[in-house]
Parts: C-alpha cells; structure tokens; sequence
C-alpha cells in the first residue's frame, strides 16, 4: 500500500491527485486529527508526531510513504528518509520542480504555514537547484481554519488572501508557490487574488507524476503494492468536521476510521 500522512484531512488534496493519477493502487491514509494544526507548532513537536505517524502506516502494510503535508515535509522529512527503510515522498521537491520550470523571471513567491515559512526548506531547495533566483515568502495562519470551516468562497476569506498575496504581488513575483495542503482549495480565490501573469503552483499533480516514474523504474517496490483499489482513510480524532472537510475534499462520502490516537 501507498502510505501517506498528513497533520490533518488537507492532505486528500494529495490523494485526488494520487487516484487520478495512480489508478487501482491501494491507498493508505493517516491524517492526525487529535494534534492538528503542525503549522503552530515547534520542530521537535512535528518531528516526533511525523515518525509516529510513519510508523502506524509501516505497522499498517505501508510500503511507501508520502508526507502530504508541507510542515511535516519542511522540517521532518530528512529524518524519515533516514530513519526508516521505505522509499519516502515529500512535496517541496516536487513544487520546487515544477515551480523552476515555469518560472521565466525566477522570482517565487511562496505561502504556507509559519513553520514551513520559518524552516525556509522550500527557499534552500529553489536555491539549491538554480543560482540568480528572487525567493519571497509570507506565511499565513488564517487560510488553514478558514478552509476547514468551509469559509471557501467567503467576503471575508478573499479579502484575507488579498492581503495575505499583497507583500508578494509587490516584489513582482511570476511564480506563487502554494505550499500548503489546504490552499489548493482556495486556488480559484488565489489566482484572482495573485492576477493573471502569475503561475499558481502546488505540489499534488507534480508529485503524482514522481512517484509513478519512480514505480516504473523500480517494479521491485512496486511489486510489493496492493492494486485492489481499495483506500483506509485512519484518522486520530473523527469530528463531524472533519468528516464534512473530507467529503468536501475528495468530493464523495469518506469512510473516516479511528486510529493511531493515543496520545
Ligand atoms: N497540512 C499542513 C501543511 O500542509 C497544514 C495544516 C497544519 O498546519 O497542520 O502545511
């Protein structure tokens, strides 16, 4: 099984694309519910919940693991990569990638939550990979809450994002990094917000497309899938809103289970 983990549900932003692109291959979902929002959090705080959380997924047949959630991805990944022998998938890589390759000024902007924005791994990997490139980063805490609460088209959700895009559209970015798993639901608002000249960018198609080359080239790991179509949607605390933003996400009823939630 393809394992992915996420603080929370915005990581189904991750599997609609794995389903679309993936096709038949069983998916293994934890998103932590008891301990959302990471964002908030401190580093050894999102580094601790990351390993247990790839450790359920292992425990449960997880022979891959993809950390849908850019917090989780920013400051825990190398440790995952390192602690455990799965291949592991993170999302920066994968944005980075696509973000570089549209980008025609080589000026980024990025948003997502404070500790993504403070761990500057997204600006470290864009510069890594390209020299004479402009990296500018806001990070904003409302969007996540709003989301969750369904706030998608509201007055006040869009003049948040206006002001949240402002600083960026002002360092005349052509490429806007969404890296967040919950801001792909807010796309529409954003790129209205960010203006037509600016390339919206997120992980999901991306890094969908990534792991299916790396199972065409590895058939050994890929041998070791389950490919019944057949999907565990494991979540540490089952709220009705939660269940509402997961249906809202993948667009169908979501058979949310308890797991994983000992605290
Ligand atoms: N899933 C998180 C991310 O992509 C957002 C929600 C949170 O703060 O936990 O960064």
């Amino acid at each position: 099984m393809i394992g992915v983990f996420d603080s929370g549900i915005g990581g189904l932003t991750i599997v609609k694309e794995l389903f679309k692109t993936l096709q038949g291959y069983n998916i293994l979902y934890f998103g932590d519910t008891a301990r959302t929002p990471y964002g908030t959090k401190g580093k050894d705080t999102i580094i601790e919940y990351s390993i247990r959380n790839t450790e359920f997924l292992i425990k449960q047949g997880a022979k891959i693991i993809v950390i849908a959630c850019n917090t989780a991805s920013s400051v825990a990944s190398e440790i995952i990569k390192e602690k455990f022998g799965v291949p592991v998938f993170e999302v920066i890589t994968p944005a980075v990638q696509k973000a570089i390759l549209v980008s025609k000024k080589k000026r980024i902007g990025i948003i997502g939550t404070r500790a993504t924005i403070n761990s500057k791994a997204y600006e470290e990997k864009i510069n890594e990979a390209i020299s004479d490139v402009k990296v500018f980063s806001n990070p904003c805490p409302l969007l996540v809450p709003l989301v969750e609460e369904g706030w998608i088209k509201n007055r006040e959700t869009r003049m948040i994002v206006k002001k949240y895009i402002f600083p960026l559209k002002t360092k005349q970015i052509d490429t806007l990094i969404l890296a967040c798993t919950h801001y792909p639901i807010l796309k529409d608002i954003i790129k209205k917000k960010v203006g037509k000249n600016v390339e919206v960018v997120d992980s999901a198609v991306s890094l969908a497309l990534l792991l299916k080359e790396f199972l065409i080239k590895n058939s050994e790991v890929e041998k070791t899938l389950l490919k019944t179509d057949s999907h565990i949607f494991f979540v540490s605390d089952i709220t009705q809103q939660f269940q509402k933003s997961a249906n809202m996400i993948l667009k169908r009823q979501v058979n949310l289970v308890l797991g994983n939630n000992k605290i």
